[in-house]
């Protein structure tokens, strides 16, 4: 029961430092997760507390194994849990049926994988308008949707190719621009600059943090890409299955 008040000063708020008190929009509890059973298994995620306040990016550090996908996977409600609270834009996912929580992540969030996990027999642009097919959107306006999301990644001539034609930047942007289709207020992003060279990086953490950050919404980035830190508000490690520290991020002075 420690730390239920989600304090503002053990999360080292806030990214503006205005003083003006942010509404939290992801608030994790206590987040116990295991895989395997028996001797076998093995606790990654160990007690997990964590807020994540709308009008932020929030960057997620951390050793490879940390524990950063997986928790990642539980926020979006992809994975199930063994213990502690989930609060997400303002649901319990916690008490959620698998149903209602498939459907609300489909409404509510943009998750941006490792894998990119496309569809293979599907071209660019089906891909991107997936998740408008699901919520009910016109086929016609959801691939003319989706058209218009790859040109802001820069794949305006590709979205006709299927993702085994495509380079592996090329898929990842693809990706990228499937999250940001339906203009989530919780955009969940895993390394998603991992396969793309500096500026094509720099192009889409622009687009990710002007699509997903707004005072309605908010971002999560796991990352290793230290060129990238500059679009973070806040950083949080996470280490041995705990997030041991959280710190806004100083910005460098833009002209
Ligand atoms: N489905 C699973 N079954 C068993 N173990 C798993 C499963 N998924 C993850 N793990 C284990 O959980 C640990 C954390 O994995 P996770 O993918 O969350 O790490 P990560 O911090 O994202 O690492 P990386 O930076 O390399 O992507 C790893 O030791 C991994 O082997
Ligand atoms: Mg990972």
């Amino acid at each position: 029961m420690t730390a239920m008040d989600g304090s503002s000063q053990s999360q080292g708020r806030t990214a503006e430092g205005n003083g003006a008190e942010q509404a939290i929009a992801v608030q994790v509890r206590g987040l116990v997760k295991s895989f395997g059973s028996g001797e076998t298994a093995v606790t990654v995620l160990k007690g997990i507390d964590l807020n994540v306040y709308f009008g932020e990016l929030l960057l997620l550090v951390g050793e490879s194994g940390g524990g950063k996908t997986t928790l990642l996977s539980a926020i979006a409600g992809i994975l199930d849990i063994d213990a502690g609270d989930l609060d997400v834009l303002g649901s319990s996912l916690t008490n959620m049926s698998p149903g209602t929580r498939t459907r609300f992540r489909g409404r509510t969030m943009g998750f941006i994988y490792q894998q990119f996990n496309l569809l293979p027999a599907l071209t660019a642009a089906e891909n991107v308008a997936v998740p408008l097919l699901i919520q009910g959107t016109r086929k016609k306006e959801a691939l003319s949707r989706g058209r218009l999301m790859l040109e802001r990644v820069g794949l305006g001539d590709r979205t006709e190719f299927l993702p085994r034609n495509l380079s592996g930047g090329q898929q990842q942007r693809v990706a990228i621009a499937r999250a940001l289709v339906n203009e989530p207020q919780l955009l969940v992003c895993d390394e998603p600059t991992a396969a793309l060279d500096g500026p094509n990086g720099q192009k889409i953490m622009e687009l990710i943090r002007d699509v997903g950050r707004a005072p309605d919404r908010c971002v999560i980035v796991v990352t290793h890409d230290s060129r990238i830190f500059q679009f973070g508000d806040r950083m949080a490690e996470l280490t041995d299955g705990r997030i041991v520290g959280i710190h806004p991020i100083q910005r460098e002075a833009t002209a």
